[in-house]
């Protein structure tokens, strides 16, 4: 083992606070270091020490800031440092004596001592760890799951990056809801609009015609399995009666079809064929059977010029490996029948979508002579669903100014509770609604009732009588089915949960290469569904561009000692982890090194790589062999994400502690077993120990917060029977912006352990 550290004086200002030279002759005495390195600033000077040691070093320590919060040296560019230097990302660690150590102790000798002890710590881990897995082959396949417009945006794009891509659409055509809308919004920041009929096809055409993108119309996903990194996919498509290849859409065979059905796609507004085309613009420019309403009797095949109709026809199954999917199955709508009060039974009370339908199909017709428009129906209510469904205030305004402009002798009045018109354009379109004379009035619905052939509309503010109710129904989503196949979590309403922090990775889910796009993640418009499928697209293309995927830390379970109980599969959050035959099996390509699995094993038959009982045993082991005697010893674990980059903080923000307290960064705090605090309690002399993760809701592994809270609460329980006092032992949540908290527990343990 030739071990190479490298001390940063940090431009000599840790000079000042720690002795520097101390901490270099203690590395120097340390077995296996060949070579050990005083550099003033090493994030300047990086290239030249790297040439000085580049092949003389096999393992590196460097000794300096925060590998967590350091603006300069962090973990990202160490990476890159490690990668040129041909070295394993795991023949690497970091002594943070900046952040946490001279920044926070205004006692050099106490600094020092702590420097000491962080240094120790860690060598031995550095000692220890286990070069990274070998790299997995990842296909270079995408599945799409949803033609709406996020998802055939992120097909094309994909394409266009030179990736195939398998695009699975439920429907006969693409184009998913928005087909279904005649006018769109045009855009956030100017009040226009544009026809789908133009959109669609731009968009749909490039999928169509791009080599590099497979339609499977009619189908969907039945089998999701994880193989050796990628994922395994059996498709099942409807049997398809018209070959697409040969169909001209001329339209003969609707016209001899002698069976009639209300259109679903028109929303029961018009009538179809069960051979028909569900618009004009269908892609693919194809007829479709519908195959329950179908009687065979074969007139369509006497007239179809090109041969394209098969009655015979039976379902297909394609089987597909991919190295990513991507869910674009937009949303579904509420079923307003759940609310009695909105008498949605009634064939003039519409929802939102049935609307535009009646719209596309009714135009022309006779106009109503009064309209009110039922905003929240459904949304931010106890009687539907507690949230904001976003769009309907825009739709609405949409909707109102349209109808209005239109139907300029119509009555319309929109009842609200609150208005919600997000942004430049869509407060455009409500006040030109106003200046057409539609009413707004602030009030809540009581009751919709028929009353002498007109729809009276009961609210606490008075009554409204109208001819066309229209309700601005919830919207909710439509994949939770798909989504448990791919593993990953879902919220209350089943929407799935974004990778934390969701704020810089929304597209991202849980289970690694699952993404996300469009309204299957949350509301969003037309355009929003286009931006979030390109956004989509390029974070496939950047999981699947790397080849290599990192196994610094990842979970191996002893065969031998699993009791196949399969705790861990119920706790994992990144669904890695599944029972075969009897035994749990972990695979490394989707474990994200959470610990989470490790320290429920009851079995204890889990370690995760990198981060093994033994590795933090020997770290506490050696926390506090330079302590000064008598002074009580505080040992922080630190969650990997927040409460380390607290910790940071305190340094940063100026804060001054004592320096008796040591700090081990390890992965979620869900990670650290309970015999292990024990054991340092009981034979460590560590009088204090403080656990600590990240905030609620703000763990990055779902809630393995929650689950280290409870396990420390019984434990700190359970400690008086063993003659321990349960003050010794606290769990607390830090995240980042509290590091003003973590100083304060720090001190209170400090003095609680004097007393
Ligand atoms: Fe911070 Fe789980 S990652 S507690």
């Amino acid at each position: 083992m030739n071990i190479g550290v490298i001390v940063c004086t940090c431009g000599n200002t840790l000079s000042d606070r720690i002795d520097i030279d101390r901490l270099i002759d203690f590395a120097k005495s340390l077995e296996g270091v060949s070579t050990v390195k005083r550099v003033d600033l090493f994030c300047e000077n990086y290239e030249e020490v790297i040439r000085e040691i580049e092949g003389k070093v096999d393992r590196l320590l460097f000794v300096g800031c925060s590998e967590r919060s350091s603006l300069k040296m962090n973990e990202d560019r160490m990476a890159k440092i490690l990668e040129e230097m041909g070295l394993d990302r795991a023949m690497f660690e970091m002594a943070n004596v900046r952040e946490q150590c001279a920044w926070v102790h205004e006692d050099r000798d106490g600094a020092t001592r702590r420097a000491l002890d962080q240094l120790m710590m860690a060598y031995v881990k550095l000692r220890s760890n286990r070069p990274t897995g070998k790299a997995i082959k990842l296909e270079k396949r995408v599945l799409v799951v949803g033609g709406g417009v996020a998802g055939m945006q992120c097909a094309v794009d994909l394409a266009k990056a030179g990736i195939d891509v398998v695009l699975v659409e439920k429907n006969p055509y693409l184009g998913g809801h928005t087909a279904q809308i005649p006018l769109l919004f045009q855009c956030e920041g100017w009040s226009s609009m544009c026809t789908s009929e133009c959109v669609l096809p731009v968009i749909a055409r490039e999928t169509t015609f791009s080599d590099k993108v497979k339609i499977i119309t009619n189908a969907e996903v039945k089998e999701v399995e994880k193989v050796n990194g990628n994922f395994s996919v059996t498709i099942e498509q409807k049997p398809q009666f018209i070959d697409p290849s040969k169909c001209v859409s001329c339209g003969k065979c609707a016209e001899v079809c002698p069976v009639e059905v209300p259109s679903e796609f028109d929303m029961k507004f018009s009538n179809r064929k069960a051979i028909d085309k569900d618009f004009a613009l269908a892609i693919p420019d194809t007829y479709n059977i519908l195959d329950e309403y179908c009687n065979r009797c074969g007139e369509c095949l006497k007239v179809c010029p090109t041969n394209a109709i098969n009655l015979d026809a039976k379902p297909s199954t394609y089987n597909y490996s991919f190295g990513a999917a991507v869910i674009a199955t937009g949303f579904d709508k509420y079923d307003l029948n759940k609310i009695e009060k909105y008498n949605y039974r009634h064939p003039n009370v519409v929802t939102t979508l049935e609307l535009e339908r009646w719209i596309a199909k009714n135009f022309n017709g006779k106009p109503p002579e009064s309209i009110v428009y039922i905003l929240c129906s459904g949304s931010r209510s106890e009687e539907g669903v507690p949230y904001c469904s976003k769009l309907c205030c825009p739709i609405m305004s949409k909707l109102t100014m349209r109808l209005s402009t239109v139907y300029q002798e119509t009555e319309i009045a929109v009842i609200y509770r609150d208005l919600r018109t997000y942004g430049r354009a869509f407060e455009d379109f409500r006040k030109r609604a106003e200046v057409q004379a539609v009413e707004f009035v602030k009030a809540e619905v009581e009751r919709v009732v028929e009353e002498n052939g007109k729809l009276k509309v009961i609210t606490n503010e008075g009554e409204f009588y109208a001819d066309l109710v229209i309700l601005a129904e919830p919207l909710v989503p439509s994949s939770a089915r798909l989504m448990k196949m791919f593993g990953l979590p879902l919220d209350e309403y089943n929407f799935p949960i974004e990778f934390q922090p969701r704020i810089i990775r929304p597209s991202e889910s849980y289970v690694d290469r699952v993404f996300v796009a469009g309204t299957a993640r949350g509301f969003k418009d037309v355009q929003e569904s286009v931006e979030s499928g390109s956004a989509v697209a390029m974070k496939v293309y950047e999981a699947l561009m790397n080849d290599k995927i990192p196994l610094k830390y990842v979970s191996q379970i002893d065969g031998g000692r699993c009791t196949g109980c399969g705790i861990c599969v119920a706790v994992c959050p990144h669904n890695a982890i599944k029972m075969e035959s009897t035994i749990a099996k972990s695979d490394p390509a989707f474990c994200k090194g959470c610990g989470l699995c490790i320290s429920a094993c009851p079995a204890n038959a889990i370690q995760l790589m990198n981060f093994e009982d033994k590795q933090l045993l020997d770290q506490i082991d050696v926390a506090f062999r330079h302590a000064e005697e008598g002074e009580p010893r505080i040992l922080a674990l630190l969650c990997y994400w927040c409460s380390y980059a607290a910790a940071d903080l305190m340094g940063l923000k100026g804060l001054k502690l004592p320096a008796n307290f040591r700090s081990i960064r390890v992965r979620c705090s869900a990670s650290v077993k309970n015999w292990i605090l024990l054991k340092a309690l009981l034979e460590n002399r560590v009088d204090g120990i403080i656990v600590a993760g990240c905030s609620p809701k703000n763990c990055h592994h779902l809630h393995g917060n929650y689950m280290a809270e409870k396990r420390i609460k019984a434990l700190k329980e359970t400690l008086p029977m063993l003659g321990i006092d349960g003050k010794r032992l606290r769990y607390e949540y830090i995240g980042v912006a509290m590091w003003g908290k973590l100083a304060n527990v720090i001190k209170a343990m400090n003095n609680s352990l004097r007393e």
